[in-house]
């Protein structure tokens, strides 16, 4: 069912231009909002490399991502309901949630941002 929608989805996104633009479009963004209060390393989510492969829109309006760091409520009941990161992360279109190393790959203390402006420049590739 999610699957199904989800490559509505990206039919959908494949149809329409992307709009706007970021410097994070480049970056990695680092994610800490609750992750180490709870006892995790801050997610590092590699905006550049997602950007690549989706439009803005798949994201940033189906997702419902709000475009600005750290300004999304993303708890991990969500992401295993399909929600956020997870609508991919499932297993299918993506490697599924019992990675979390890949996703909490931050090094502790790294507050929520932007990082980098390119693919080799990210607090991703320690
Ligand atoms: C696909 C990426 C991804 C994977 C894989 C992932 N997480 Fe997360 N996780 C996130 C994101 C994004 C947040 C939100 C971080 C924030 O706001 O600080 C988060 C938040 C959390 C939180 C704090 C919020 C909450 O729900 O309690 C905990 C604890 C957590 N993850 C544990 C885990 C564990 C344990 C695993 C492996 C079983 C895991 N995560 C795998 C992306 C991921
Ligand atoms: C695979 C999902 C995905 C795609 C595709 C994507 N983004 Fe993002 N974007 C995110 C996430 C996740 C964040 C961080 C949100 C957070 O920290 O809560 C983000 C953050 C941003 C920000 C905030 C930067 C800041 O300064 O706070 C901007 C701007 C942005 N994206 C623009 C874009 C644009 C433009 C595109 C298309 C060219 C795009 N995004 C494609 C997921 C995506
Ligand atoms: C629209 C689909 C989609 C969403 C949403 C998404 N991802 Fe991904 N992500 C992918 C795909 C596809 C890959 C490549 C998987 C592969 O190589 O098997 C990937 C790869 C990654 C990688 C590895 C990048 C590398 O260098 O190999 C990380 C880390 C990651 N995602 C984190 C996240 C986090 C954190 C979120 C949520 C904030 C998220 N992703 C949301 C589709 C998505």
């Amino acid at each position: 069912m999610m699957r199904k929608r989800l490559c509505l989805v990206m039919f959908l996104s494949l149809m329409s231009g992307s709009t706007g633009s970021a410097h994070a479009e480049y970056a990695d963004v680092v994610i800490n909002r609750q992750a180490e209060k709870n006892g995790m390393r801050p997610v590092v989510f590699p905006h550049w490399f997602h950007r690549i492969r989706f439009r803005c829109r798949v994201c940033h309006l189906e997702l419902q991502f709000k475009m600005r760091v750290a300004s999304n409520i993303i708890t991990m009941g969500d992401i295993i309901d399909g929600k956020f990161c997870g609508a991919c992360h499932n297993g299918e279109i993506a490697w599924s949630v019992e990675n979390c190393d890949l996703c909490h790959s931050g090094k502790p203390g790294l507050p929520s941002g932007i990082y980098g402006s390119d693919q080799t420049n990210g607090p991703g590739r320690f």
